[in-house]
Order: structure tokens, then C-alpha cells, then sequence
């Protein structure tokens, strides 16, 4: 008898042949591993990744949108997998916002052990990073089956002490939504991220994610320029301030408005009510050539003030770079390509891993600049000539 492991809900089975169902939480032979072949570290898992992601992204070390990396060499005329929109200019801004930055390193003072918790809207977390809202991974390579990629990216941030969030994309209708489908399996520790659907979509969607005992609720406002979504019969808008109220006004989970890069915009979000301004370029993949989130996250930070929950997202690989968002004004910092690997290569397990893995790092570049806990992230610790 050979034993298997199901990288989505962690049973262990027992049968000569791979099952072709985990008969625990149903996850299809894609997610059940050979427990011979279990990864037990991060390299393992995006090791996994690497073979399933095979002409779409290589998982590099360094995933930064640069013409030497699979995703974004070919970009003309083929999809945009995990790459940027046109040239991957607001893509690689990300990542050279966040090179242009330097600690100062700090090596004098008491010994301490750094304290990443936090909280977030209310909820305790062991650290501020939460996995990006993300959809479609079922289309790459047909890796994996949708519903459980976003079980294991819900499932995986909870194991690792934080929670994730949850896309949408044109195959995820308001009757049949693998983000909600994944939120009501995981007893509502998640957050959706709707696009921006017509209101009464969006009402539906807020209601569902209501009844599933969801933390938040939230539109990434940047998904309106989506032709896709049109194309399948589910057209998408920009919103008004006045709209952004009224779905504010019509749900009592905390929104968060996605996808801002503006200063004024945030302001008008903020006015609106929203509860988080999520700054984000959508990973570079709605818009070529905007400035890198860390670029304009101080900006925004400097006009809202502190009285309202800012996260940012774009170009994270470490915890060095989520030390940064943090010192430069964001409370919570979001993971959106390394989580979608992590999920390809071993489910809810490789999404622990990775985010364990941040955790770790997170905490080294907290004692190396003398940061005792995340209040104390501030801009002291960045370097200035
Ligand atoms: C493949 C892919 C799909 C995404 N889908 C969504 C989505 O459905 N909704 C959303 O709000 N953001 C989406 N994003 C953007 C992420 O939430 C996040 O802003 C971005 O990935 C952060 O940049 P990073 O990938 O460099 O970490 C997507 C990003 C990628 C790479």
C-alpha cells in the first residue's frame, strides 16, 4: 500500500494507485502528492511550481518583470500569464521602487526579539502580510481546479497566522464563484475582492460574502479597464465616489478600495467611507508605465494621515521589501505572484511555507534596523544621503 498526502486539506491516504480524489475535502489528483515527494522546504514547493507553470513563469528568484524572464520576453500578442500589461514598464517600476530603497542598518542597543504581530481590521494576525486577491490560476497549464487554489490561499494564510484575500475574473459568476465557493469552505476567513461589476452585482456578490461570515468586503477599483470581462458577458465600470458610498453604506463588513494610486483619489475613497485603501497597480497588469506603488504609497500615506488602514502591493518578495511598504506608510502588505506559485506548486502547504518563509525574513530585517515591533516601522529606518 502507498501512502499520499493532500496538499490542500493535509489527510494522508492509502491506496495502491494515486487517488483521483481527496476523500476529505475533494480536491482532485492534482493536489495529492506522493508523500515521498511532500516538500518540506520553499525551494521544494517552487520547484513543484516551476514544472507546472512550464512556459508561463519559471519562478525566479528574482520576479520583476524584466525582458529576460519568460513571463514578459514574448509579451507581443500572447497572454498576459503572470506577466505585465504592454512593455511591463509598471511592473518592473514596482520592483525598482522597492531596490531604490536602503536601510539603515543599526547594530548598537539591547538585544531584543522582534514582535511582527499586528491587527488587521480587528483580527489578530502573527504578521501584517496577507496573500493578494488573485483568480484565474486555473488557466495556467490547468494546474490546478480554481475552487482549491483559492481553499489552499485561504487555508494556507490561516495556518500561517494571517488571512488572504480573493480575486475575480471573467470565468467567476455571481451563481457560481470560486473565491466565495473557497470563503464558505474555509468558515469565512478570507476577504473578497469583487471587480467592479454593475451595483447590483456587486450587491449580490457583498450579500453572498455576508452570509459566508467574510472579515471584509472590497473592489479593486484599477480591474475597470478589464476587456476580458466584457467579452464574457460581464462587464465591468469605473466608479464614482457616489457609488463606492452606497456599497460603503449598503454592507456593515469593512470595504476596501483596491487598486489606488492617487493621493486625491484616496481621499475621495477615504471621504467615501471605505475602511482600507489598498495602493496598488495591480501588479503592473492593468496599466503600462504608472510609478511603483512604493513611490507613491508615502504620498498617500501623507495625505490621508493615520487615522485609516492603508495596504500596498506590488513587486513584495521578502521581508525585506515588506519592511519597506511598512516603514513608508503601510500597515499590511499583500503577496500576489509568490502566493500564486506557492499555491501551484503545494497547495495550502506551499502557501504556508512562503508566507512562514516572509515571516522569517521579516523578522531579521526588524532586528537588523532595530525595529522592535510593526508600530515602530517608520521612515527613521530608511536611509536618506
Ligand atoms: C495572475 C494575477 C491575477 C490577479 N488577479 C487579481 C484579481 O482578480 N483581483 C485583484 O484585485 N488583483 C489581482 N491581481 C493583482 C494582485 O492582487 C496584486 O495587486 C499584485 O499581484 C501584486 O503584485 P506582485 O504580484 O508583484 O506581488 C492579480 C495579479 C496576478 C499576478
Amino acid at each position: 500500500m502507498n501512502q499520499w498526502y493532500c496538499s490542500v486539506c493535509h489527510e494522508t491516504l492509502e491506496s495502491e494507485d494515486k487517488p483521483g480524489k481527496c476523500k476529505t475535502c475533494h480536491a482532485d489528483d492534482r493536489m495529492i502528492l506522493d508523500m515521498e515527494n511532500v516538500p518540506k522546504s520553499l525551494e521544494q514547493v517552487r520547484d513543484l511550481a516551476r514544472k507546472k507553470l512550464k512556459g508561463i513563469c519559471a519562478a525566479y528568484p528574482s520576479c520583476d518583470g524584466s525582458f529576460d524572464k519568460i513571463c514578459q520576453k514574448e509579451a507581443y500578442g500572447k497572454p498576459i500569464g503572470l506577466g505585465g500589461a504592454g512593455q511591463g514598464r509598471s511592473f518592473r517600476a514596482n520592483a525598482q521602487a522597492l531596490e531604490n530603497i536602503q536601510f539603515n542598518m543599526s547594530v548598537l542597543g539591547e538585544h531584543f526579539e522582534p514582535d511582527t504581530s499586528c491587527s488587521f481590521l480587528g483580527i489578530d494576525l502573527k504578521f501584517p502580510v496577507l496573500a493578494a486577491s488573485t483568480a484565474g490560476a486555473q488557466k495556467y497549464n490547468d494546474a490546478l481546479d480554481e475552487t482549491m487554489f483559492c481553499t489552499s490561499v485561504l487555508k494556507g494564510s490561516k495556518e500561517a497566522g494571517t488571512i488572504g484575500l480573493r480575486g475575480d475574473t471573467w470565468f467567476y459568476t455571481p451563481e457560481d464563484n470560486p473565491s466565495l465557493n473557497a470563503m464558505k469552505a474555509c468558515h469565512g476567513h478570507g476577504i473578497p475582492i469583487f471587480k467592479p461589476r454593475s451595483q447590483d452585482v456587486l450587491k449580490q456578490l457583498i450579500e453572498k460574502a455576508e452570509k459566508y461570515d467574510c472579515k471584509a468586503v472590497g473592489v479593486d477599483l484599477d480591474g475597470c479597464g478589464s476587456t476580458i470581462m466584457a467579452l464574457h458577458g460581464q462587464p465591468v465600470f469605473k466608479k464614482s465616489a457616489k457609488d463606492i458610498e452606497e456599497l460603503v453604506n449598503f454592507t456593515k463588513l469593512p470595504f476596501i478600495a483596491k487598486g489606488i494610486m492617487l493621493p486625491d483619489e484616496a481621499q475621495k475613497c477615504a471621504d467615501a467611507g471605505v475602511s482600507v485603501i489598498a495602493v496598488s497597480n495591480h501588479g503592473g497588469r492593468v496599466m503600462d508605465s504608472t510609478p511603483g506603488v512604493a513611490t507613491m504609497l508615502p504620498l498617500i500615506r501623507q495625505k490621508l494621515g493615520e487615522s485609516i488602514t492603508i495596504t500596498a502591493d506590488g513587486g513584495v518578495r521578502t521581508g525585506y521589501d515588506v519592511l519597506k511598504m511598512l516603514a513608508l506608510g503601510a500597515d499590511a502588505v499583500l503577496l500576489g505572484r509568490d502566493i500564486i506559485r506557492a499555491a501551484v506548486g503545494a497547495g495550502t502547504l506551499g502557501v504556508k511555507l512562503h508566507l512562514e518563509h516572509i515571516r522569517k525574513t521579516l523578522k531579521k530585517a526588524m532586528f537588523m534596523t532595530g525595529t522592535r515591533n510593526i508600530k515602530r516601522a517608520n521612515s527613521k529606518i530608511i536611509f536618506k544621503p
